[in-house]
């Protein structure tokens, strides 16, 4: 039985219909802890409006009852935001039922589209009109447009494209009273005052719930090569990508590091992957050139690059993708380090960011901390070299049990993240805070910025009801 009052709970039926409410315990499990099982917790229902309108009289509803509101898109998010507190009062809102691309532009070169709609499913509406949407990660299959703008997504085309943030120019959003506001204007130029989309992206749904979005289209790649080339040292990526933006410009569309133990758990334990080399290297970086035109130059521009490093020992070795096959093999290898970690027990997650300049100088002291204070756990390092944004990630030592070593999670984070600022980093590049790293942010954040953002927080949800317990 839910906790809701009746009154309450006939109301979002109305709204909503049959279809829309769950609360049979077992149907509502999967709403209720992330794809890892990180975190978990309990709800006294979950609603599932399939319109803007719907989601707009299920907020005002709740507002009137004081009933606090966890949003949820695809729950492909790393920090456990989209998952209720304990206390099985929150209701969860799935967004997952709006589902409608509402239009396509191809003349202003912009889609508009619905919260619930999955990524992937974009960048196929993206193509079938000869354009791309860029924003590109692991969880494309099943992250939705209102997830990825609620986190202010990044993933592997930043470098070239920008984050979710920077391809996103109008949004709808239901404030946490339930009025319905449009602000789905395609403009490139609008200086009518505070940006308040922005307000928005990255507010983690703490702020309102994001309905739709008019996104950027870009012209669709029709040429690309793929590169899977092994390093000495996170020092050599550094200096092979800056050397490549200076040769290739922006057809550097791809920049992934990755460290041997990253690829060593893919190898072991995600089917159909091999190494690329007979060799073991300690670092690896996968590039990836691309361009509008059919047959622009591209390898014969990467193997310029790639020439030069070889010459200046940046890079020891290195294959190019010769089909459509072999690039898929090796984004593979890049993408599955995720889900591969997963089967080494659990992985603490630090989604860090610094100054590309200092990239290696962070991971040669952190490296140096962590095997000081906790010898023997495996260190997972990889990212985004292009964003300065490294997932320092950390998997227990070779037969050590969990609950030790979850035990040090804390201390090990710290340590992570105090090094992380002494390089002026941040603590989180791109997953956001959720509700795991809230208190960190406490930490590291300036006081005056939490003090703006708790001003904004309580000018716009002065109830407190937007999804309690995250962010802030
Ligand atoms: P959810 O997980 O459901 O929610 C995320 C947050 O957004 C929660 O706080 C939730 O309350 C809020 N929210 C969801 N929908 C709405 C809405 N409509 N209105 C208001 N608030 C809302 N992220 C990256 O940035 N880069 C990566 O490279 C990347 N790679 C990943 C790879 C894998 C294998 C996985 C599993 C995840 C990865 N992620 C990555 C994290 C995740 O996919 C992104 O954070 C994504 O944007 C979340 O979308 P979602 O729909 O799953 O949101
Ligand atoms: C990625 O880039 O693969 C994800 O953002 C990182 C992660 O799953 O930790
Ligand atoms: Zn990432």
């Amino acid at each position: 039985m839910s906790h809701l009052p009746a009154e309450l709970l006939r109301t979002l039926g109305e709204i909503v219909g049959p279809a829309g409410l769950i609360d049979d315990p077992a149907a509502m499990q999967a709403y209720l802890s992330d794809w890892r099982n990180a975190y978990r917790g309990r709800a006294a229902l979950v609603v599932r409006p399939a319109s803007a309108e719907e989601v707009a009289a299920v907020v005002r509803a709740c507002y009137q009852a004081g009933v606090p509101l966890v949003p949820q898109g695809g729950n492909t998010g790393l920090c456990g935001g989209s998952i209720p507190d304990d206390s099985g009062h929150q209701v969860v809102l799935s967004l997952t039922r709006l589902t409608r691309i509402r239009d396509v532009d191809a003349g202003n070169e912009t889609i508009t589209v619905e919260a619930g709609v999955v990524l992937q499913q974009v960048q196929e509406a993206a193509a079938a009109v000869g354009r791309q949407f860029p924003l590109s990660l692991g969880a494309e299959g099943s992250c939705t447009i209102g997830g990825n703008l609620a986190t202010n997504a990044g993933g592997t085309a930043v470098l070239r494209y920008g984050n979710m943030r920077d391809l996103t120019l109008g949004v709808e959003v239901v404030l946490p009273d339930g009025r319905l506001w449009n602000g789905l204007r395609g403009l490139r130029k609008d200086n009518t005052g505070y940006d308040l989309k922005h307000l928005f992206i990255g507010s983690e749904g703490t702020l309102g719930i994001i309905t739709a979005a008019v996104l950027k289209l870009y012209p669709a790649v029709r040429s690309r090569t793929t590169a899977w080339v092994a390093l000495p040292s996170p020092q050599a990526a550094v200096a092979l990508i800056g050397r490549m933006r200076a040769l290739c410009g922006d057809r550097l569309t791809g920049f992934e590091l990755m460290s041997r133990q990253s690829v060593a758990f893919v190898l072991r334990h995600v089917p159909g992957c091999s190494d690329p080399f007979v060799e073991e290297h300690p670092w690896y970086v996968l590039i990836e050139l691309s361009d509008t035109l059919p047959e622009a130059p591209l390898n014969a521009m990467l193997e310029t690059g790639l020439g030069a490093a070889f010459e200046q020992g940046e890079a020891l070795d290195a294959v190019v993708a010769s089909s459509e096959a072999q690039v898929s093999a090796l984004w593979k290898l890049r993408e599955g380090i995720s889900e591969a970690q997963n089967h080494e027990g659990p992985s603490l997650k630090h989604d860090i960011s610094v100054p590309v300049s200092s990239i290696a100088a962070f991971i040669a002291q952190a490296d140096e901390r962590l095997q000081q204070a906790f010898p023997g756990v495996r260190i997972v390092c990889y990212g985004h070299v292009g964003d300065g944004n490294l997932h320092y990630n950390i998997s227990k030592p070779v037969g050590s049990e969990d609950e030790p070593f979850r035990a040090q999670a804390e201390a090990i984070m710290y340590l992570i993240y105090d090094v992380t600022q002494a390089f002026a980093g941040s603590i989180s590049a791109e997953h956001g805070l959720g509700q795991a790293k809230r208190e960190a942010a406490r930490r590291y954040k300036d006081p005056l910025e939490l003090e703006l953002m708790r001003s904004l927080k309580q000018t716009l949800d002065p109830t407190g009801l937007m999804n309690p317990g995250k962010l802030l």
